[in-house]
């Protein structure tokens, strides 16, 4: 699968001194590399979606801490500093976004790494923090080649019609993708699987990024507008959903793009199996349920205006503005993990089921 994709979203530069992400916001029109050296340029660049994506968020995190760590101009003198400072950046990064627990995750890596490590002389230290932001990268590409192998299983007729929302494809995550994962792997075995994108109202991801990543891997992919899809499945035109997600809590209810709940409501109406695909560590199993998940509330302006920037709404007006929902665990087919493919209802404390 390596071959369909020119690049990474998220590395770190040569000198070990930067984090080099592809500026997503501007995307397909532009592909920016941008590098980024202290928390508050990675804080932005998380809150803006510059990198966004629950796994590529948490990678990005991991490398935030390290190398802001590592850039502390003067460097810390005492363990008593250097503690504070860690746990100052680590917060900081923490903050920049609520939902995706893949950045709780990855920094929680990050603490417990630098705990072991917080005697050591720095130089030691800093060895340590670059290995675990390594290992947080490698791991999810690991999972996610994991995931593509269970969930191509479900590809299995030339030509199927694959819905997807928002973007969970190889630039939100560290490589190949959690839901577009299965079909890049099924589109490089020849079954040329046909993908309907959602644009994904208010910023586009699908448009934008879902649309331009698969094109560029020679997929077969078309572009509808989010208030389509039920008129499709009623076509016939889709044999199944697959989407990714930010947190699933410990009974399935899975958070994830605005809309995803919609998305699988029409499914089940239509009966069409509707799948969630993510790594194991988007389980976040110390939350009992979807209302226990914290939703990102964004700006209105993203309502209000095009992408472009032009105004779209009168100056004034009343805006909610989720950049999430929460789909029922009962609503989804399949949670498929690097571990297998869950089945309702849920129980994350028992092996996979098939
Ligand atoms: O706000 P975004 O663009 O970060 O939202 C991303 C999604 O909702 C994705 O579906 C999710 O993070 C899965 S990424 C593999």
């Amino acid at each position: 699968m390596d071959s369909l994709f020119k690049y990474d979203s998220v590395s770190l530069n040569a000198s070990k001194d930067g984090i080099v992400i592809l500026d997503q916001t501007l995307l397909p029109g532009k592909e920016e590399f941008i590098t980024l050296r202290d928390e508050y340029q990675v804080r932005d660049a998380i809150a803006s979606l510059k990198v966004r994506g629950a796994p590529a968020i948490g990678v990005a995190a991991a490398y935030g801490l390290y190398v802001a760590f590592r850039n502390l101009h003067p460097a810390p003198v005492s363990a008593e500093e250097s503690e504070r400072e860690f746990h100052r950046i680590k917060a900081m990064l923490l903050a920049s976004r609520p939902t995706a627990v893949n950045l709780a995750y990855a920094l929680k890596r990050m603490e417990q790494r630098f705990i072991s490590c917080r005697m050591h002389p720095r130089e030691l230290q800093l060895q340590s923090l670059l290995e675990e932001a390594e290992s947080v990268k490698t791991d999810d590409m690991d999972r996610c080649r994991a995931i593509a192998g269970h969930g191509a299983t479900l590809i299995f007729r030339h030509g199927m019609g694959i819905l997807t929302h928002c973007n969970a494809g190889h630039l939100a995550v560290s490589r190949y993708g959690t839901a577009l994962g299965p079909i890049y792997l099924a589109h490089k075995n020849g079954l040329s699987p046909k993908v309907y994108a959602d644009e994904t109202r208010p910023l586009l991801q699908g448009a934008r990024i879902t649309a331009f990543e698969l094109m560029n891997a020679g997929v077969d992919v078309t572009l509808i507008c989010d208030n389509m899809a039920a008129s499709l499945m009623a076509a016939g035109k889709i044999d199944m959903v697959m989407v990714g997600c930010d947190r699933v809590a410990a009974n399935g209810d899975t958070a994830n793009k605005i809309g995803t709940f919609t998305l699988a409501i029409a499914a089940r109406y239509h009966r069409i199996p509707f799948y969630v695909l993510g790594p194991e560590s988007t389980i976040d199993r110390d939350c009992p349920c979807g209302a226990d998940i914290p939703i990102e509330i964004r700006r209105d302006e993203e309502v209000t205006s095009l992408y472009s920037g032009q105004r779209t709404a009168p100056e004034g007006i009343k805006v909610y503005n989720p950049a999430f929902d929460v789909t029922p665990g009962e609503l989804i087919a399949g949670i498929i993990t690097e571990n297998g493919i869950y089945r309702y209802p849920y129980d994350f404390t028992k092996p996979k089921q098939q």
